[in-house]
């Protein structure tokens, strides 16, 4: 879960300064360490609950949820009766997202699919107030041009690992990220910057985050 675009003076830094998590978000934390699954760190977690918020989001759509590290980040910022559509094909990870926010209290808000993000994108109806990206990452450019239509104006993109431990920056892949994948977010990054239809930026938080608002 150590972010290394960071040095570790800084990490420790916004370590010592994160409030203790709630015992369900620790126990996901820990289980992401423990089995190698790769969830947000805090404060990306933190960002993404920021950025809802600041929007009032009231509807919202992620690709991976893995175990629901970010979904519950997110959820947190939801009012009672709003919704994070959240797509997974892992069957496990899926089953695992659904008890620990349904122990968090906020199941309620969460529409969990077990399905391709890219079918599942297209079915969806309505527009979303912010979309999460955190799928496959030589598919980002994909859930972008089915992301657009759905998005509010002023609706919030973010999209995670847009750094990918450095990789991005050098270039070259590092066993960890393939060149393949670090050729992919060079294009996804030079392409949401570019776009008439979002004001963004790239912030070095976590791994890297892109954000969009939609014009
Ligand atoms: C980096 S993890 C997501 C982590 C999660 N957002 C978090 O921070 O807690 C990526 C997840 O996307 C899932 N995934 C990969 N391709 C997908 C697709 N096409 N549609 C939906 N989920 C996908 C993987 O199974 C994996 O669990």
């Amino acid at each position: 879960m150590t972010p290394v675009i960071l040095t570790d003076a800084v990490h420790a830094y916004l370590s010592s300064l994160r409030a203790e998590p709630d015992p369900v978000l620790a126990e996901m934390e820990a289980q992401g360490d423990r089995d190698g699954i790769p969830i947000v760190v805090p404060e990306t977690g933190a960002l993404l609950e920021l950025l809802a918020r600041v929007r009032g989001a009231r509807r919202i759509v992620e690709v991976g949820t893995a175990i629901g590290v970010s979904t519950l980040y997110m959820a947190r910022a939801l009012p009672a009766d709003g919704t994070i559509v959240s797509f997974e094909v892992d069957e496990r990870r899926h089953a695992e997202a659904r008890g620990y926010l349904d122990r968090a209290g906020l199941l309620d808000r969460a529409d969990l699919r077990l399905q391709d993000a890219r079918a599942g994108l297209e079915s969806l109806h309505g527009t979303f107030d912010m979309a999460f990206v955190d799928g496959v990452k030589t598919e980002y450019v994909d859930y972008l041009e089915l992301l657009i239509p759905l998005l509010s104006e002023r609706g919030i993109f973010a999209v995670d690992n847009v750094l990918m431990d450095g990789t991005v920056a050098s270039g070259r892949g590092d066993g960890n990220w393939t060149e393949d994948q670090i050729v992919a977010i060079r294009a996804l990054n030079e392409r949401v910057l570019g776009l008439d239809e979002f004001d963004a930026t790239l912030l070095p938080v976590g791994d890297g985050v892109l954000v969009g608002v939609r014009r």
